[in-house]
């Protein structure tokens, strides 16, 4: 028996024969460009194939998509901005582990001013680094907004930090290259929101809100301990975060300078900014609204402890100081007024350059609310809008 009556002719034997005009089976062999045409066909089919089940992941990429925009949706109905569940982080040094946070259980809400006090290594920092999400915890939860972001990818909560979190550090860390109003506009750049003049407006606002305006295009260098630090606190503030993080705020700064700072923050918060802060001592702990202890990594107790605060004399001398400068900056803008007769525009900034600075950093209450209380008190006809007292 000859091959050529074993083989049959198949239908893909057919195929080929329509689409190339030759034989299939030719002197009872198998042509052999037949079985080149036939390989190009399985590789063609499997590419087909290949092309439907990406389309078809891509169809599950959406869907996975609009689930995780949903489940962000699920997150606006927080109830706290943010809560710490059993909170576990341990470094690795070499062989050894460090047990840094050991099971920490926190709760914040919006307008919190949260101080955690604690010695060297108990494990402040480490907490505030991962609330911030400067790393993440080997055990536990942390939601922010009602997100989780415990587990999240380093992208991912890199737009957290960009987008949601304000940092202020002991030692400023304000770029020294730069001068007080760009480095307050260096979180703008990532934003894209403002256009350029829209960024230098926001930062001068900032600058004006902790009393600087008048310094903005100062280098660090040229600013005091106390001025660069508020710099910082303004810079914190530029991407409108949902909680600011300070990492000893004053540690680095004398206690008068260091109370001055805590007052600027202190009216920040009660303008509704939620703070979170930690230190060594118990200054900071007067002022806040929560006060938590830390020790070897865990939150031991809350309720506000006596040290190295700011003792009763000094509070009542404070107070009375702020006081008198409030009825100082009263009647020299009393004379501001009186040499502006006639005028019905004035810009506040023209009258806060009016007022001695060591006034204006002294003064209870920022400069605008106590121009509003002026106006209110004695039945003067006028509103502030934004920079502008419009009078008449
Ligand atoms: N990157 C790291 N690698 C290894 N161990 C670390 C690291 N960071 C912190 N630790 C250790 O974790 C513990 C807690 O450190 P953390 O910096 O949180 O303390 P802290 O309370 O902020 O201290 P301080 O008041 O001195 O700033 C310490 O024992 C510290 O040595
Ligand atoms: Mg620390």
């Amino acid at each position: 028996m000859s091959e050529s009556r074993i083989i049959k002719k198949t239908p893909e034997m057919e195929d080929y024969e329509e689409e190339t005009g030759k034989l299939a089976i030719w002197k009872g062999k198998v042509n052999k460009d037949f079985k080149k045409w036939q390989i190009k066909k399985q590789k063609d089919t499997i590419k087909k194939e290949k092309i439907e089940t990406l389309s078809l992941s891509r169809e599950e990429r959406k869907q996975i998509k609009t689930e995780l925009k949903q489940q962000k949706e699920i997150g606006k109905d927080y109830k706290h901005l943010i809560v710490v569940e059993n909170l576990h982080k341990t470094y690795l040094l070499g062989t050894t582990a460090v047990a840094a946070l050991r099971g920490v259980d926190l709760t914040i809400d919006k307008g919190d001013f949260i101080d955690i006090m604690g010695p060297s290594g108990s494990g402040k920092t480490t907490l505030l680094n991962l609330i911030g999400g400067l790393d993440t915890p080997t055990r536990g939860k942390i939601f922010l907004e009602g997100r989780n972001i415990s587990m999240l990818n380093d992208n991912a909560l890199a737009e957290i930090r960009r987008e949601r979190i304000g940092f202020v550090f002991q030692f400023y860390n304000l770029l020294p290259q730069m001068t007080a109003l760009e480095n307050v506009m260096v979180p703008l750049h990532f934003s894209g929101k403002l256009s350029k003049r829209g960024k230098r407006k926001k930062a001068l606002d900032l600058l004006r809100l902790v009393g600087l305006e008048e310094r903005s295009h100062h280098a660090p260098s040229e600013l005091s301990g106390g001025e660069q630090q508020r710099v910082a606190i303004a810079r914190a503030f530029a991407n409108d975060p949902a909680i600011v993080i300070l990492d000893e705020p004053t540690g680095d700064l004398d206690s008068k300078t260091g109370i001055m700072i805590l007052n600027l923050i202190r009216d920040l918060n009660n303008k509704g900014a939620t703070f979170i802060s930690v230190s060594h001592d118990a200054v900071v702990s007067e002022f806040a609204s929560k006060v938590y202890h830390m020790m070897d990594g865990k939150l031991t107790h809350e309720g506000k402890i006596g040290g190295l605060k700011e003792t009763e004399t000094m509070q009542i001398r404070r107070k009375q100081e702020a006081e008198i400068n409030k009825e100082k900056c009263k009647s020299l803008i009393f004379r501001f007024f009186f040499a502006n007769q006639g005028k019905n525009q004035i810009r506040v900034s023209d009258i806060k350059d009016s007022i001695p600075n060591l006034i204006i950093m002294n003064l209870p209450e920022h400069f605008n609310d106590i121009l509003a209380e002026l106006i209110q008190e004695n039945n003067i006809n006028g509103i502030i809008t934004g920079d502008i007292l419009f009078l008449n």
